[in-house]
C-alpha cells in the first residue's frame, strides 16, 4: 500500500518511459547512421574493384598505398556490419520480426530479418578473404586480382538484398 506514496515507485514509470525514449532515439540514428553509411561503403567497394581492376590490367607493382586503399572499404564494410548487427537487434524489421514468426511469409519482411542480414554476413567475409589474400600473396597481378574478385563477389551479393524500396523509395 505504502509504495504507491513512494517517490521510487512514479521514478519507475519516467525511468521505464525514458528507457523506451532512449531506444527508439538509438533505432533512429542507427538507422539513419546505415543508411547514410551505406552510400558511401557502396561507392567505396566499386571505386575499389575499378582501382584493383586497372592495377592488374597494367602489371603495375602492388605497394603499401595500393593496400592502404583496398583496406578503406574493407573498413567501412566492417564498420557497416557492427552497425547492422547493433540495429538488427534495435529495429522492429530485424530480429523481433524473425522471433515474432511473421517474417517468412512477407518477402519484405523475409528481407530485412533474414536474407539481407546472412548475405551482407557472407558478403563481407568474402571482401575480408580477399583483402587478407592480397597482402597474403607475393605476385602483384594476384594481389590485385584477389582484392578485384572478392570484392565483385561481394559487391553483387550486396546489391542482390538491398531493400531498395525502404532506402530510395
Ligand atoms: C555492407 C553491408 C550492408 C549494407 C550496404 C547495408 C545497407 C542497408 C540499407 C541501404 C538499408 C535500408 C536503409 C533504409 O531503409 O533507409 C539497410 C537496412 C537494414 N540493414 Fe543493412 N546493410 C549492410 C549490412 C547489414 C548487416 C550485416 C546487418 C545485420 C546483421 C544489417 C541489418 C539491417 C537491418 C535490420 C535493416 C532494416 C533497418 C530498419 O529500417 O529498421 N545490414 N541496410
Amino acid at each position: 500500500m505504502e509504495s504507491h506514496k513512494n517517490p521510487t515507485h512514479k521514478g519507475n514509470f519516467f525511468a521505464v518511459f525514458s528507457y523506451f525514449r532512449k531506444k527508439k532515439t538509438m533505432y533512429i540514428g542507427l538507422q539513419h547512421a546505415h543508411s547514410g553509411l551505406a552510400y558511401l561503403a557502396l561507392l567505396a567497394l566499386i571505386g575499389v574493384i575499378f582501382y584493383a581492376l586497372y592495377g592488374a590490367l597494367t602489371g603495375k607493382g602492388f605497394t603499401e598505398k595500393d593496400r592502404k586503399i583496398a583496406m578503406v572499404a574493407f573498413i567501412l564494410a566492417h564498420i557497416q556490419l557492427l552497425i547492422g548487427l547493433i540495429l538488427y537487434f534495435v529495429s522492429p524489421k530485424g530480429y523481433s520480426l524473425l522471433a515474432s514468426g511473421s517474417a517468412m511469409g512477407d518477402a519484405a519482411a523475409r528481407l530485412t530479418a533474414l536474407e539481407h542480414p546472412v548475405i551482407n554476413i557472407i558478403a563481407i567475409v568474402l571482401i575480408s578473404v580477399g583483402y587478407i589474400r592480397a597482402k597474403k600473396l607475393t605476385v602483384d597481378t594476384a594481389r590485385f586480382r584477389s582484392i578485384y574478385m572478392f570484392y565483385a563477389i561481394g559487391l553483387v551479393l550486396i546489391l542482390s538484398r538491398i531493400p531498395w524500396t525502404s532506402w530510395l523509395g
